[in-house]
């Protein structure tokens, strides 16, 4: 009815579709146990030192937070090495992706993405009005060269996504390095590494950071929601040249960031011992998991991130829909037709067991089903 009063380019938008909260689907099946295995959270909680620092910090919230998140800003740059000018905050890394959006691209101006990868990039692309120029994965990976070709004089913004959501396949150091040297036009590229914490250990993932002295435009983004369990207080942070964030810095609320986020991001970047026990628990959740999941048909490819994109020939929107019944919500993912492929998070020992043998009934179920003619 007011469609007249918003800008005619907002009606493109697609809203975010997240999955179901916990609660309602609880509610819905009447289940007491579940297993949220769909938004790529950290399933172990978060991290206790962080939990700590929360509680002390909920005895402040009279007072508005700092502003400038200084003392998280001098944790960052401890942590990382870097001055304190190359950090920027966010309400979340979603804000920050929003503040990039908002800064360097314009209506009609030109955005080159992937196909398949994280939905808020084109959420952005769209309010922004942009131009959209949108490159296929090869082999379920993104594919550097083409997108590198793909960038002309017009092209303002890049997003890039490693490793990426929702397949978890990675660009190696190699690939990153080229994509750069053979860059001819500069835009701004954001490398979103919100997985980061679960790649670093692999030998070919890039150590973005190196890149940022070379190359001036590129926004590296990091969240404390996956590895260090904060999903629900919203904090995140990027990295770029202090230009760069004296132009985020321009357009950013002043209270954005609430002082329970920041005193948690603090404690959570001290907390050495949790993020080591996160990375064993979904090492050894793959190893259970990706034969296991072979064995039963599906193609499971190659991740570095805390979850695992199986593709197949299965119904994986009926999968989903029985599955949840049985207490695992998973995400199914549309790749070349409607829930052709599933992204399922690694969670701790006992939910990978509940999924795999919930998985084998609702297979055997959904078999049944076909044999006697139902699915007709
Ligand atoms: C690739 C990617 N980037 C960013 C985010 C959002 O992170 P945050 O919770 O910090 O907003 C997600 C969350 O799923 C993600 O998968």
């Amino acid at each position: 009815m007011q469609n007249h009063l918003v800008p005619k380019h907002h009606l493109t938008i697609e809203p975010y579709k997240p999955g179901k909260p916990l609660e309602e689907i609880k509610r819905e099946f009447g289940l007491s146990g579940f297993a949220k295995l769909a938004s790529n959270e950290n399933t172990l909680g978060p991290s206790p030192l962080a939990m700590e620092a929360m509680k002390q910090a909920l005895s402040e919230t009279h007072w508005y937070p700092d502003p400038n998140s200084m003392r998280l800003k001098e944790a960052l740059s401890q942590f990382h090495g870097l001055d304190k000018t190359y950090f920027h905050l966010g309400n979340g890394t979603e804000e920050i992706l929003t503040h990039v959006a908002r800064c360097f691209l314009q209506a009609k101006e030109e955005v080159v993405l992937s196909a398949h990868t994280f939905p808020i990039y084109t959420i952005l692309n769209r309010f922004q009005n942009a131009k959209e120029v949108v490159v296929s994965l090869k082999d379920f990976r993104y594919d550097l060269v083409k997108i590198r070709e793909s960038i002309t004089e017009k092209t303002r913004l890049v997003w890039l996504c490693n490793p990426n959501n929702p397949t978890g396949t990675w660009f190696t150091a190699k690939e990153l390095s080229d994509f750069f040297k053979k860059l001819e036009h500069k835009p701004v590229v954001v490398l979103d590494e919100a997985y980061y914490e679960y790649a670093a250990d692999s030998d070919d993932f890039p150590i973005a950071q190196d890149l940022l002295f070379e190359y001036k435009n590129l926004i590296i983004t990091r969240t404390f929601s996956k590895a260090y369990g904060l999903a629900g207080i919203r904090i995140g942070y990027s990295m770029q040249n202090p230009e760069i964030t004296e132009h985020l810095n321009r357009i950013r609320l002043p209270f954005h960031i609430n002082n329970v986020a920041q005193a948690a991001a603090c404690a959570a970047l001290e907390d050495k011992p949790f993020l080591k026990q996160v990375q064993a628990t979904v090492r050894d959740g793959k190893n259970y998991l990706i034969p296991l999941l072979g064995s039963l048909g599906f193609k499971v490819h190659p991740s570095l991130a805390n979850f695992l994109f199986v593709t197949g020939p299965f119904d994986f929107s009926s999968i989903y829909t029985e599955l949840l019944k049985a207490g695992v919500a998973i995400r199914p993912i549309t790749i070349h037709k409607p829930a052709d492929a599933a992204r399922i998070t690694v969670g701790t020992a006992s939910e990978n067991t509940m999924l795999m043998k919930e998985l084998k009934s609702v297979l055997k179920g959904l078999e049944r089903f076909q044999d006697s003619g139902c699915a007709e």
